[in-house]
């Protein structure tokens, strides 16, 4: 299997499926802002995900439920502004789907037009069947998410590992076929067993993006945050830390307020 790389101008929904067919696995991360976009972009990776992570990671909720569509619309707008070359995926938020198709249209609508994002992301399999064929024929690219699905958090009670038991990996299996023939893009498996994981995207032509689902998957997506180290009190298995953003600031920070204080800044050639 080739692992060489085309030179991709611009990443679009067919580039994704291109990659996998290539052998090439896709790179996602979160971004919820202008200024962390801008930087996730010009590295280099395939899709930036507008993920409604923006409750817990930004504004500091419990869970992701809290999210509105407006809230997502700002954070992805600010996305877009500073990309040149990643796919934007936004995740369509709790309540601003699972009431019924219409809803689901006019939520990705709004979406499309008021953050010029490219693509949206829906939880859960068969139950959301309706809204996503709909969504689909007003020409709006979708990205599925099977697994651990965090809108169902009180559903599930935790947020251990998903379909480890033979039921719900079948009907695991069966909902990512469906996806797939209904025209979903891409999905994502968040959570599951790596085995299950490798098995899913065997079986399927369009790209499987893991999430602590192994590496038998063609590609990987983690929370920006979360791999910069910015919360220390984050530490599930599958998170491979790249950075220690967190002492890293504190640092920074600390060093200021010192100089701030002991009237070490600003010296002579910081002032007018
Ligand atoms: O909201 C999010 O960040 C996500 C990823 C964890 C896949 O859905």
């Amino acid at each position: 299997m080739s692992t060489a790389k085309k030179d991709y101008k611009r990443i679009t929904v067919k580039s994704l499926t291109e990659m996998k067919r290539a052998g090439e696995k896709v790179s996602m991360l979160t971004a919820y802002d202008f200024s962390m976009a801008k930087i996730v972009d010009q590295a280099g990776i395939d899709v930036i995900l507008v993920g409604d992570s923006a409750s817990n990671v930004m504004a500091g909720h419990e869970t992701t439920l809290p999210i509105t569509l407006d809230h997502m619309i700002y954070h992805a707008s600010s996305v877009v502004r500073a990309i040149s070359r990643s796919l934007v995926v936004v995740d369509l938020p709790f309540g601003s789907y699972q009431s019924d198709a219409k809803e689901a249209l006019r939520s990705s609508i709004r979406i499309m037009k008021e953050s010029g994002g490219h693509a949206v992301k829906m939880e859960g399999g068969s139950e959301i069947k309706d809204s996503i064929k709909r969504i689909l024929r007003a020409g709006i690219p979708v990205m599925g998410h099977l697994g651990l699905t965090p809108q169902s958090i009180y559903k599930f009670g935790t947020y251990t590992v998903r379909a480890k038991q033979e039921a719900e990996a079948e009907k695991l299996k069966e909902d990512a076929l469906m996806l797939q023939k209904l025209g979903c893009f891409s999905l994502v498996l968040e959570k599951v067993p790596a085995k299950l994981a490798g098995e899913v995207a065997d079986s399927l032509d369009i790209p499987v993006i893991g999430i602590g689902a192994g590496n038998q998957v063609d590609g990987q997506v983690l929370v920006l945050h979360d791999m910069l180290g910015m919360d220390h009190a984050f530490n599930p298995r599958f998170l491979r830390r790249y950075e220690d953003l967190n002492s890293i600031m504190t640092n920074a920070i600390k060093q200021y307020n010192d100089d701030v204080k002991s009237r070490e800044f600003p010296n002579e050639n910081e002032q007018y």
